[in-house]
């Protein structure tokens, strides 16, 4: 069958290959892939930044955000052939640790988990896949395709999770979102925030395309130019970037109380002269917390299912700006001005 397989760690590497049927070893559910959404951490991989092969091999087949359908369900199991599936990207560590043994995978402790499609499992760019049916989340068939939003959607939905635990240290309620990024994971992060009814500002850097209306559409206030520009002070800032600099002026303009967010994997290599006392002292004297985010667990991805059934249908169609069949897939890894969400259809 075809998929795309990279050799990580080695720049333009991509290529449309031919591998064997999944073995049976894998999983119990056959699942056919339909779709698999393009991140950054898809193009990170694709350029040789990122990425592990599975012990023993070369190559790894790519691919984190997918939407399938099942073919063969094992008998007792919640899942029919016929129902939508998207597959769990991280499984626990072999030890296991204490998050994992909990199925919290993604808070692991020693580091040793692996994820479909990055780290040491292939993923789901391939026209099939077997897997434990308890590492598949049943999507509802309403969603139809936009159910391939389902993994950045757990990822946000882990971030609101932690930020909501940690807002309970305080008497007082966050009314305030600043959210910097329009793209995919900052227009999701939005919704979830919309969804919980507070004011959502977003920062990006461009004036045209289609993110300032999918904003707006939201309810939520579109802002180009600088955090300053966007919001006074926000309660609550999602950084959805990774750009240093952002990551720095969005610690700045956190309330007192406030929670800073961060989701963006940076590129290191590059130095920028910062004020460490100066920011410390903001950050002690006005109780501010900064905290990353990574990956989520199997609740959250149930969270991500319930927030996309609760959102518009034609604004989640919205994010998916490009469809791209498995034959056209280079172009897929190209960011294009205009991008949102690029999708690979693996059905034509
Ligand atoms: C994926 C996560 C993963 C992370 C780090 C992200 O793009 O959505 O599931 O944990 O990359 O590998």
């Amino acid at each position: 069958m075809q998929a795309i397989t990279v050799l990580p760690m080695q720049a333009g590497s991509a290529r449309l290959d031919k591998v064997d049927e999944p073995p049976l070893q894998d999983g119990d559910l056959l699942v056919q892939t339909l779709a698999v959404g393009i991140c950054g951490t898809d193009l990170e991989i694709s350029q040789g930044e990122y990425g592990w092969a599975p012990p023993g091999r070369d190559r790894l087949v790519l691919g984190h955000e997918s939407l399938g359908r099942v073919l063969e369900a094992p008998t007792g199991s919640d899942l029919q052939p016929g129902d939508l599936v998207v597959g769990i990207v991280r499984r626990p560590d072999p030890e296991p640790c204490a998050s994992c043994a909990a199925g919290e995978w993604d808070m692991c402790r020693n580091g040793r988990y692996t994820e479909h499609g990055i780290k040491q499992l292939d993923g789901f760019m391939r026209e099939r896949y077997r897997i434990d049916p308890s590492f598949a989340v049943k999507v509802d068939p309403a969603l139809e395709q936009t159910g391939v939003l389902l993994e950045p959607t757990s990822v946000v939905a882990k971030a609101w999770d932690h930020i909501e635990r940690i807002a309970a240290r305080a008497v007082w309620r966050p009314r305030v979102v600043l959210v910097t990024g329009a793209g995919p994971i900052g227009l999701l992060a939005a919704l979830l925030g919309v969804q919980r009814g507070l004011e959502v500002h977003v920062l990006d850097r461009v004036t045209a395309g289609p993110k300032p209306a999918l904003v707006a559409d939201l309810g939520a206030a579109y802002h180009t130019g600088t955090v300053a520009d966007a919001v006074g002070h926000a309660d609550i800032i999602l950084e959805c970037t990774g750009v240093g600099e952002l990551v720095l002026d969005a610690m700045d303009k956190a309330s007192p109380d406030g929670i800073v967010c961060l989701t963006g994997v940076s590129s290191p290599g590059r130095t920028i002269a910062i004020d460490a006392n100066a920011l410390n002292r903001e950050l002690v004297l006005e109780n501010e917390l900064v905290f990353g985010t990574v990956n989520a667990n199997r609740r959250h991805y149930q969270a991500a299912a319930t927030a996309l059934a609760a959102a518009d249908p034609s604004w989640l169609e919205r994010l998916i700006t490009r469809r791209v069949p498995l034959g056209r897939w280079s172009d897929a890894l190209q960011r294009r001005p205009d991008d949102v969400k690029a999708v690979i259809d693996l059905t034509g």
